[in-house]
């Protein structure tokens, strides 16, 4: 029987043995298990039996074949690699034919990773990039690598950018990753969020969770149209992206608003706002991560049923909405979560670690809040899920659009600092009855302060 000890043994024997074992064990599946059993090959290998295998109508052997030369560093086969890797009709191969021109480290290896640069797989120019950048430096390599940047493809833009345009921006009196202002931690600002936004420093950050103004949906939120809505909304997050630290978080919490009809000559009209705020958002640069639905009870919601109820005409039919969505969002890096987790020290990963029955799904059924002043309410409960699995102790949590404050509130319970912005006076004076004088906790030692927009632009001058 054919065993991995029987095929080392052969292969000490020298080549002329392992040639002859394949010969003899001419089925596929015996090739495959020498080829994938070989291991080590030494210098002075005779690949010439190996490369007969590269015709093989089964693409396994073609493949393991293309691995055997990848290892034999024999400079005599990248022509014949780079044939396989233009032709083959397995993507596998081409990609295998690559990695073994590059993993054989040699200059005569650049012009054919470089011709396969232009090939329509991104995988394959992904492989090829890496057996470049074994040469990072050289010059004409540096050239042709920094070009791709312009790349349609993302993963292959995302490469390049980390090796050659990660200009790690060191910002005047950079805090560290886990630190942030003293005079940003705690304040409620009353003002318009662009105006305040364009005074606070890049990268203060570390989470933003909100629910944006309604489209013309509420008292408060009054546009000239869908499209002045969402430009407003697109400026207010590219203003939070660039204000937020790196690798971090943006959850935006909307859900489709209904416009109702003029009159019953006319139709209302809902409005899809999270589906065309996010192509907003992935332009500005927030990475898409996760979409969370938040379901309340029907009974909870307006009943848009009463009507088909009666009648029972398809075409008709309108199902009561229970679920808003939470979008998930993260600052764009090259740096893995890992990275931001390292950025904190041991106490306070510890202490900041999610407790046992914590939600695992992406479905969160919560029970909505009301409340007899503002019309549309954080519940605590969606706050506290939000700050415990996207921040850390001590970190600083920002609501752009703050209502009555309920993430401010929550942030500041779950020993979090808060900055919260809202334009509404009504709004504003509303939360300093949440807010009380003296609310400094022993960890959380910062009174909440209430600021205008004047006020605000002398602290932070
Ligand atoms: C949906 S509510 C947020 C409610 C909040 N999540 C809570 O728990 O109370 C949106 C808020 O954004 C405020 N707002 C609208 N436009 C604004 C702007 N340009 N700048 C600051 N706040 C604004 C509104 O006054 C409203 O209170």
């Amino acid at each position: 029987m054919l065993t991995k000890e029987y095929v080392s043994k052969i292969k000490a024997n020298g080549n002329g043995d392992l040639k002859k074992l394949i010969e003899m064990r001419n089925d596929d599946k015996s090739i495959v298990f020498i080829l994938e059993n070989i291991g080590y090959l030494p210098d002075d290998f005779d690949d010439s039996w190996v490369i007969k295998l590269l015709n093989s109508k089964n693409k396994k052997i073609r493949l393991n074949a293309v691995k055997t030369l990848g290892k034999v560093k024999n400079e005599n086969n990248i022509p014949i690699l780079l044939h396989i890797a233009k032709t083959d009709n397995s993507t596998d191969v081409r990609r295998e034919a690559v990695s073994s021109i590059g993993r054989m480290r040699s200059k005569k290896a650049i012009p054919s990773l470089i011709e396969m640069l232009s090939d329509d797989d991104p995988k394959i120019i992904s492989q090829a990039i890496r057996g470049l950048l074994v040469f990072k430096g050289d010059k004409k390599i540096d050239e042709k690598l920094k070009y791709l940047i312009n790349h349609e493809n993302e993963t292959i833009q995302a490469v390049i950018r980390k090796e050659y345009f990660n200009n790690n921006r060191i910002l005047k009196d950079k805090l560290k990753h886990s630190e942030s202002y003293d005079y940003l931690k705690n304040k409620i600002v009353l003002g318009d969020v662009r105006d305040i936004l364009k005074l606070i420093p890049d990268e203060s950050f570390h989470l933003t969770f909100t629910s944006p103004p309604y489209y013309n949906a509420r008292d408060y939120s009054i546009y000239p149209s869908y499209k002045a809505y969402l430009k407003f909304l697109t400026e207010v997050f590219k203003l939070t992206y660039d204000k937020t630290k790196e690798g971090r978080f943006l959850i935006v919490n909307t859900s489709p608003v209904i416009v109702p009809r003029i009159s019953r000559q006319h139709s209302s009209k809902r409005y899809p706002i999270p589906f065309d705020i996010h192509y907003f958002l992935v332009k500005i640069g927030w990475e898409f991560i996760d979409d969370i639905i938040w379901v309340k009870p029907e009974a909870s919601v307006k009943n848009r049923n009463a009507g088909f109820l009666q009648h029972r005409k398809p075409l008709a039919y309108k199902p009561n909405a229970r679920t808003e969505y939470l979008m998930v969002y993260r600052k764009q890096t090259d740096k893995l979560i890992d990275w931001n987790i390292r950025q904190y020290d041991w106490e306070t990963v510890k202490e900041s670690k999610v407790k046992d029955g914590y939600e695992t799904s992406n479905v969160w059924e919560i029970d909505p809040r009301f409340d007899k002043v503002h019309s549309a309410v954080f519940p605590v409960e969606l706050c506290k899920r939000v700050i415990e699995y996207y921040s850390f102790k001590g970190d600083l949590v920002f609501d752009p659009f703050a209502g009555s404050g309920t993430l401010g509130r929550t942030a500041k319970y779950l020993n979090r600092f808060f900055f919260l912005i809202e334009k509404e006076p009504k709004y504003f004076e509303y939360m300093k009855s949440f807010f009380k004088k003296n609310d400094s906790t022993l960890f959380n030692e910062k009174e909440s302060e209430f600021l205008t927009i004047d006020e605000f632009k002398v602290i932070i001058k």
